[in-house]
């Protein structure tokens, strides 16, 4: 099923672009080290009135059609990984062509994200695997390329398949998701088991989960984790999915907790230049992948 058939294309885009999810992020969970400062009100500033309602009109269609049949039915078809084979640097040449159609205050293209949070994470000093998702951890994003809407490429995930938290943005859209008829997936546990373990958990679809799978032979497991979960906010800030978690997952959400401020925070204005950082890079990447990646 092809979801041009569902919405026209405006509803498919309301946001001007995917980063106008991340920006609405950081309005959602300030920057702890810049809540005194003057930012915090220049951000606020800027956030017209009509980006707030391309962010709600976002997850109005996120929650609308994210139903446990659609994440089922992408699974099928992208894990397949049938769609191309390029090394990751084509990956990211072709994830910078969102830039284009985005607007002019856009000040960062992904491959900048990408390259600040990985620097942040390693001027930490963290494990060069960790490095490395911190490069990768919004590859998946290419799935905009191959068609899909904003609302099945980034947004906060969650558990599709059991009852909805209230602790995920917007929950009232969910009234509108076909899924909230079944009583089936409107238990608490819905499909699942008590503390059945995230593995056996069908997320919804998006960036996350694409890449999640792209790299399961080739990442450590924490580092998969980061992968998988970064966006799955209503969790890893609110704890709202317990009951599905097994021990191992709560073990590895505090890599999840490590990962999350690097992808948040790590805007630096004083990036070293791509010149400068692709001897490492190109080493990192050598490292743990091989010279192509299926998608
Ligand atoms: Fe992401
Ligand atoms: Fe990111």
């Amino acid at each position: 099923m092809r979801n041009e058939n569902l919405v026209s294309k405006e509803d498919q885009n309301p946001l001007k672009n995917i980063d106008q999810w991340e920006e609405d992020l950081l309005i959602r969970y300030p920057d702890p080290a810049s809540i005194n400062a003057d930012k915090e009100e220049q951000q606020f500033r800027n956030y017209e009135e009509t980006e707030k309602d391309g962010v709600k009109e976002f997850y109005r269609l996120n929650h609308t059609y994210q139903t446990y049949d659609f994440v089922q039915q992408k699974k099928a078809d992208y894990l397949k990984f049938d769609k191309e084979e390029m090394p990751v640097w084509s990956a990211f040449d072709f994830l910078n062509k969102l830039v284009d159609d985005s607007d002019p205050d856009t000040d960062l293209d992904q491959m900048q994200h990408l390259l600040q949070t990985s620097e942040a994470i390693r001027n930490d000093g963290h494990p060069d695997w960790m490095v490395l998702v911190g490069l990768i951890h919004d590859m998946g994003k290419v799935l905009c390329l191959y068609g899909e809407p904003q609302w099945a490429v980034v947004g906060d995930t969650f558990p599709v398949g059991c009852a909805y938290s209230d602790k995920i943005v917007y929950p009232e859209f969910f009234n509108l998701n076909p899924d909230i008829k079944n009583p089936t997936y409107q238990t608490k546990l819905g499909v699942y088991t008590q503390n059945c373990g995230l593995d056996s958990v069908h997320m919804s679809w998006g960036h996350d989960e694409y890449v999640y799978h792209m790299m399961k032979p080739y990442i450590p497991e924490p580092g998969l984790y980061m992968l998988r979960y970064h966006s799955f906010y209503s969790q890893h800030r609110d704890n709202a999915y317990d009951h599905l978690m097994s021990e191992k997952d709560h073990e590895m959400f505090k890599w999840v907790q490590l990962f999350n401020p690097y992808d948040l925070y790590s805007k630096n204005p004083n990036q070293k230049s791509w010149d400068e950082l692709k001897p490492y890079y190109e080493a990192l990447v050598n490292k743990y992948l091989p010279a192509n990646i299926k998608f």
